[in-house]
């Protein structure tokens, strides 16, 4: 019954013949999509994740506009690296352990963000010193191999003493405890971290750049229409379906997956049950990415005034 559904790659059919609610709940969850810079950049960080204890330990900042796939990236290697329960010493082992920055960028904030992810609760009203020093004795009885900061733009909402102050721990951290260190966040950021030039000559750059019109475009196209439960053969390998998805969406990843999604509901909706370059010019679909746009814009903007 499933070749029915011969469009599909084979693994994606059976979800073509579950009822249009089921469908739209589908294409609404997160799922992992295998893109290409998005597995080179896993590449570099698996390996980190062997890389001996040395003097100097490599760092890697990964960077890119909002929305190319940093926060999906991140998640993804902790995922690949989980915690693991040792049964006979009862201890976890966290390869990977994986931090957001704090809104406030203090010291005590990092710590407890830092904490938090090591799966201690009672933090209490522990002084910065007794943090840092938990954390050291808990990164090194996990066996950490990699510490992963995610959103670490947030730094930047700090004064110029947090901000150096922020910096000293990264340096720290890494040379008290001999592992890579990997900072996830935008073009300003990986400026800021660059101020530090102890930083700069540790930190290796990976740089999430937006999609243009070629080979890995038509690619991903392509493989939304294997994979999107929609009954009928899309036909998005056009050269108008590019450019209309580029326009729309400048190339941003994230902004992509929404309007992919957002044009396959409404697909499913009105019966259309395939993709092609008419399914953007619906204004219904465009319109959250538009105002998704011009929020981020507005909030750089209001970001750059502050002092
Ligand atoms: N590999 C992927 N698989 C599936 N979805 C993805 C992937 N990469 C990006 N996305 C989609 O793009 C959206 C934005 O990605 P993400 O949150 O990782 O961006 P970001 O670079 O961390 O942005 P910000 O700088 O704002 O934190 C995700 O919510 C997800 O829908
Ligand atoms: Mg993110």
């Amino acid at each position: 019954m499933s070749v029915l559904y011969g469009h599909l790659f084979p693994a994606y059919r059976e979800y073509a013949e579950l009822t249009d609610e089921a469908r739209i709940d589908w294409l609404r969850r997160d799922r992992w999509i295998s893109l290409p810079q998005a597995e080179a950049a896993l590449r570099h960080l698996d390996d980190l994740v062997i890389y001996p204890p040395r003097g100097r330990m490599p760092c890697l900042l990964l960077f890119g506009s909002t929305g190319m796939g940093k926060t999906e990236i991140v998640n993804r290697f902790f995922k690949l690296h989980g915690p693991e329960f040792d049964t006979a010493t009862g201890l976890s082992k966290m390869p990977v352990v994986l931090v957001q920055m704090p809104p406030e960028p203090s010291e005590e904030e990092f710590y407890t963000e830092l904490l938090t992810a090591l799966n201690c609760v009672e933090l209490g009203r522990l002084s910065v010193r007794t943090m840092r020093a938990e954390a050291r004795q808990l990164l090194a009885e996990v066996e950490i191999k990699v510490l992963v900061l995610d959103e670490i733009d947030k730094m930047l909402a700090g004064t110029p003493r947090q901000q150096r102050v922020f910096l000293n721990t990264i340096r720290f951290l890494t040379n008290d405890l001999k592992i890579p260190i990997v900072c996830a966040g935008t073009e300003d950021a990986r400026m800021a971290v660059l101020t530090d030039p102890n930083l700069a000559d540790r930190f290796g750059a990976f740089e999430l750049t937006a999609w243009h019109n070629d080979h890995a475009l038509r690619q991903l196209l392509a493989s939304f229409s294997g994979l999107l439960p929609l009954r009928r053969l899309s036909q998005l390998d056009t050269a108008e379906a590019r450019q209309r998805v580029l326009a729309l969406t400048q190339g941003v990843t994230g902004r992509i997956f929404r309007l992919i999604e957002a044009a396959a509901v409404a697909a499913i909706r009105d019966g259309r049950e395939m993709l092609n370059a008419e399914s953007f010019d619906d204004d219904d679909l465009t319109l959250p990415l538009v105002s998704m746009y011009a929020s981020a814009s507005k909030r750089k903007t209001v970001g750059r005034r502050a002092p």
